[in-house]
């Protein structure tokens, strides 16, 4: 089977431990283990947990902390992944075994990436009413749910449907992409396939990723106002910064995400655009044309402020010199 390279994961593995600046990343900044310690999580008693294998589909607690997030999910209803990532993978390899000739599957993040947006209620009752009409699977990845910027939390497309599967993690809207935990809710005889996928591809989540994962879901509304705050305050960075290109660049305001999408006016294909901001300025940023978009790059806000600062200086420096 030929697997279509992922340009952008691939641009960014190379790069972004490599250049100066790296603007190309989604979540906010991450959470420090600290963090979590003065939230709960007992650092002392990990020194002395034996490092074994942990439960295969996540703790019955991470599960049961996770089901209250989705109303009538039991922990049989969750199945813990190695990021969301991994949900997703998992769940594509689930269909594909189960595929028939009517057999269907849409995917679809929301709030969204690489725009940003959110759906409303009418839009997502609409999709899931014609994925119903077409037997079609819905697998909704809300991986950005808790990082929106007016601070309503984005609904779940969790109970919609019998045909919806969710996949999320604490990867973005927690602030934790670094010990890869993910889920899948759906229902319980889907979820137990998905089980089954995942004793192939990585047996179990990591066993201190499981611990730590019960004291972020436990702490969610604290992360998720963590979160929401950096957002509020260097998406302004962003808007100032664009208003002193005298209309060269337009900013795709986000709804959610630490990321926004900029469009400029000029035919440089933004692919040279990115890569002449790399290798002149050092500061990585992902062009349009690695989301199948043209004329604009995605731009992450959520760094620590000193860099997002540094980054547009430098960012700035080259699309002045080019546009
Ligand atoms: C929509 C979406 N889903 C999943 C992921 C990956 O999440 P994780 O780090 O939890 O595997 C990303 C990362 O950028 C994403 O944007």
């Amino acid at each position: 089977m030929k697997i279509e390279l992922f340009e952008m994961e691939r641009m960014q593995s190379t790069w972004e431990n490599v250049v100066d600046i790296d603007l190309s990343e989604s979540g906010v900044r991450a959470v420090t283990l600290r963090e979590l310690a003065a939230l709960g999580f007992d650092l002392d008693g990990a020194l002395d947990t034996p490092l074994s294998y942990s439960q295969g589909n996540g703790t019955i607690e991470l599960r049961q902390l996770l089901g209250r997030h989705y109303p009538g999910a039991t922990p049989d209803h969750v199945e813990v992944t190695n990021g969301t990532s991994e949900a997703n993978f998992i769940i594509a390899l689930t269909f594909e075994q189960a595929v028939n000739e009517r057999t269907r599957l849409l995917y679809l993040s929301n709030p969204n990436n690489p725009t940003g947006r959110i759906l409303s209620s009418d839009d997502m009752e609409r999709i899931v009413r014609r994925c119903e009409e077409t037997e079609t699977w819905l697998v909704a990845d809300e991986v950005y749910q808790g990082a929106e910027l007016n601070g309503r939390q984005t609904p779940s497309f969790w109970g919609i449907s019998d045909r919806v599967v969710v996949t999320n993690g604490l990867s973005k809207a927690y602030g934790i992409p670094g010990i890869r935990i993910g889920w899948i809710v759906g229902p319980p005889a889907l979820v137990q396939e998905c089980w089954t996928q995942h004793d192939y591809t990585t047996i179990c989540p990591n066993k201190l990723s499981d611990a730590l994962a019960r004291v972020a879901v436990g702490n969610r509304e604290k992360l998720f106002a963590r979160t929401r705050a950096i957002l509020r305050e260097q998406l302004p960075l962003v808007r100032d910064w664009i208003t002193t290109f005298d209309g060269l660049l337009e900013l795709r305001e986000p709804d959610a995400g630490a990321f926004c999408l900029i469009n400029y006016k000029s035919d440089l294909p933004s692919h040279e655009l990115a890569e002449r901001i790399r290798i002149n300025q050092s500061t990585l940023i992902v062009p349009g044309s690695q989301l199948r978009l043209e004329n604009c790059f995605r731009l992450w806000f959520g760094a620590p402020p000193e860099k997002l600062r540094e980054g547009l200086r430098r960012i700035g420096t080259e699309l002045r010199n080019v546009l």
